[in-house]
């Protein structure tokens, strides 16, 4: 094999790690566990012992239940990841149904671990996603029932019911524990705040406004 093939070989795996979402199982699969007296380890993880798994490891109920959308933003997530299905540790996917009422809002968010695929089951949301700097870019779309919309991995985006009846929409994620980064909720909400001298620079406006939007309830619509 010439050096220059080796090389080639090389970047190609190196590509494939850095395309890669969640590591690949190595096995069928390792229902997460917290009991720690009956585990089986798979790349230091304790997976539950395969003698012990049952159909209810891989099972969820429930989604069929609207979200309680009675908040600020008018929106709920109701997320099926590693959390409330043990079955999906080291598989790399996830889901989570969304509920929206009349002119509700799933604010601008990322998941840093995951792509995320949509797709509208009632009513209309006006969707977009805004690419890394410099260019800022904004996309956005209107969808409507049965139509899909595609959020690349990490990249902020939102979702708004323009309809006047609520909407629904389920969406698969590329991650069994995908995170949300909620944008308002992580600048102005953490705790304890960030100084305001620091995102009056950033934001370029008075202090003042700053205290402003410190002072609200930064609601987690998760
Ligand atoms: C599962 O059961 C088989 C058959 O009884 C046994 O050989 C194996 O050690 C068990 N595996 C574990 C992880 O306990
Ligand atoms: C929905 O949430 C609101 C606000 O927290 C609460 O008052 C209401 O009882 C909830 N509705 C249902 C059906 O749980």
């Amino acid at each position: 094999m010439s050096a220059r093939m080796i090389a080639v070989l090389v970047l190609l795996a190196l590509c494939s790690q850095a395309l890669a979402s969640d590591p690949s199982p190595l096995q069928d699969f390792c229902v997460a566990i917290k009991d720690t007296e009956t585990p089986v380890f798979v790349n230091g993880k304790f997976c539950k012992n395969p003698n012990y798994t049952t159909a209810d490891d891989f099972f969820f109920s429930g989604l069929d239940k609207p979200g309680n959308t009675s908040n600020p933003v008018g929106s709920k997530v109701t997320p099926v990841n590693v959390m409330q299905l043990p079955g999906l540790n080291t598989l790399g996917v996830s889901l989570v149904r969304i509920d929206y009422a009349p002119y509700g809002l799933n604010p601008p968010h990322t998941h840093p671990r995951a792509t995320e695929v949509l797709v509208v089951l009632e009513g209309t949301l006006y969707v977009g996603f805004v690419t890394s700097n410099p260019e800022n870019r904004l996309f956005t779309k209107v969808l409507n029932k049965g139509d899909v919309f595609v959020f690349p991995e990490g990249l902020i985006h939102f979702q708004f019911n323009v309809g006047h009846t609520n909407a629904v929409a389920f969406a698969g994620l590329s991650s069994q524990n995908p995170g949300t980064i909620t944008i308002a909720n992580a600048v102005f909400g953490s705790k304890p705040p960030i100084k305001d001298d620091v995102l009056a620079k950033a934001f370029q406006v008075d202090k003042k406004v700053i205290d402003y939007l410190q002072a609200q309830f930064w609601m987690d619509n998760n």
